[in-house]
């Protein structure tokens, strides 16, 4: 089976993480989010894979390249402004003429689309919607079926009200390339808001396959923090840590003897933790980080080349590239984008997002 996997999304409600870094790009447990799917994929055999993007394309295409070193094909189509999640598969038409995949480029799962595409073949059917159950569905589409899993309604962002079932689109659709007549050229079109909908208005079947294995989508900062910490205890089978230590240190780390270092924790190469400084997990840090002496860092995802100062206090933050907290500053529950620079002594305010470049003081 081939792959299309969509990447043109802006990521906006990831920002400030995503100014700079598209959404596919932001590093999970110190991996582009992208490579950790591309291995998914090969993992279920998929050996051609075409990448849907529509803006920050060349960090993705320079890091990927032909996909040979992840042992697979990869494709590129560019969106010149946003086709939509259908007009973005149309976009790539040429490379799709055997049954394919598409995937939202922001979920991690551990879906069984082998045994998905089993039960596509078995019900002859041109779409197979592979669906996950949720507490909120209203930020997803929700779907409901019938009895036999032939979806009888679909419906994007709900409200509370409209809330039938917790089962939703997981962002994961097995189709045939007969699907791709059915959208327009170079317009922008959604499988979501258009093509679903005018499948059940002309009574064409579309089929279910709901799943209860691991799901998750990066949408927001929450549900990135959540995914760092549920692949670092273990949640997902299919990415699970390169190794079943709970603390791995990467090459040529000076940790002083005095650091404490509470797992699940993931830290990069070349990294500096000084005298008492105290990691608590789930903790992920990126490579050439620098930590000065008594500094307490918990629940965090610190991205690469960052210093920390001496007795600076990091909490259930997120903190981008670059970043420069100074001794004594407080920084919780904060996502802070490339390069931004907290002054010494400084208190964050629980909640802050800031932009990069800023200096805070
Ligand atoms: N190439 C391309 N072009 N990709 C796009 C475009 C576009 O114009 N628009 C969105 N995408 C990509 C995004 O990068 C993302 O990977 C995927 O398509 C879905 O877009 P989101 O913007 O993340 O949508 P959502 O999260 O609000 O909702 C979608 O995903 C939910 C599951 O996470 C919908 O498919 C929902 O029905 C679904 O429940
Ligand atoms: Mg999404």
């Amino acid at each position: 089976m081939k792959a299309v996997i969509l990447v043109g999304g802006q990521g906006t409600r990831l920002r400030p993480l995503t100014i700079n870094t598209p959404k596919a790009m932001v590093p999970v447990l110190n991996t582009p989010f992208l490579e950790h799917v591309i291995r998914y994929l090969r993992h279920h055999n998929v050996k051609e894979i075409t990448l849907a993007l529509s803006h920050l394309a060349q960090p993705i295409s320079g890091y990927f390249g032909d996909g040979s070193q992840f042992g697979v094909r990869l494709n590129y189509v560019l969106e010149e402004t946003s086709l939509g999640t259908a007009g973005a598969v149309k976009n790539a038409e040429s490379y799709l003429d055997e049954t394919f995949l598409v995937l939202n480029g922001d979920i991690i799962t551990d879906l069984d689309i082998t045994a998905m595409l089993d039960s596509h073949h078995q019900r002859k059917t041109k779409i197979t919607i592979a669906l996950t159950p949720v507490d909120d569905p209203t930020s997803y589409g929700l779907i409901e079926t019938d009895v036999k899993d032939r979806v009888t309604r679909f419906l994007e962002k709900p409200s509370w009200s409209q809330v039938t079932t917790n089962m939703i689109n997981a962002g994961a659709y097995i189709m045939e390339p007969d699907v791709i007549a059915y959208i327009p050229y170079q317009t922008k079109f959604s499988f979501e808001h258009e093509l679903f909908p005018l499948f059940l208005q002309n009574d064409e079947p579309i089929y279910a396959y709901p799943s209860t294995a691991y799901w998750i989508d990066i949408g927001t900062p929450e549900k990135y923090l959540r995914l760092n910490k549920d692949l670092l205890n273990g949640k997902s089978n299919q990415y699970s840590l390169p190794s079943n230590k709970k603390v791995i240190i990467g090459e040529m780390c000076h940790i002083h003897p005095t650091a404490q270092i509470a797992g699940p924790a993931v830290i990069g190469s070349s990294c500096t933790v000084g005298l008492n400084v105290k990691l608590k997990g789930p903790i992920v840090i990126g490579p050439g980080c620098v930590i000065l002496d008594d500094s307490v860092i918990t629940e965090a995802i610190i991205w690469q080349a960052v210093n920390i100062g001496r007795k600076a206090e990091v909490k259930g933050s997120i903190i981008a590239s670059n970043c420069r907290l100074g001794d004594d500053s407080i920084v919780e529950e904060a996502v802070l984008g490339d390069n931004v620079t907290v002054a010494s002594g400084h208190k964050l305010k629980p909640g802050s997002k800031i932009w990069p470049r800023t200096t805070v003081s």
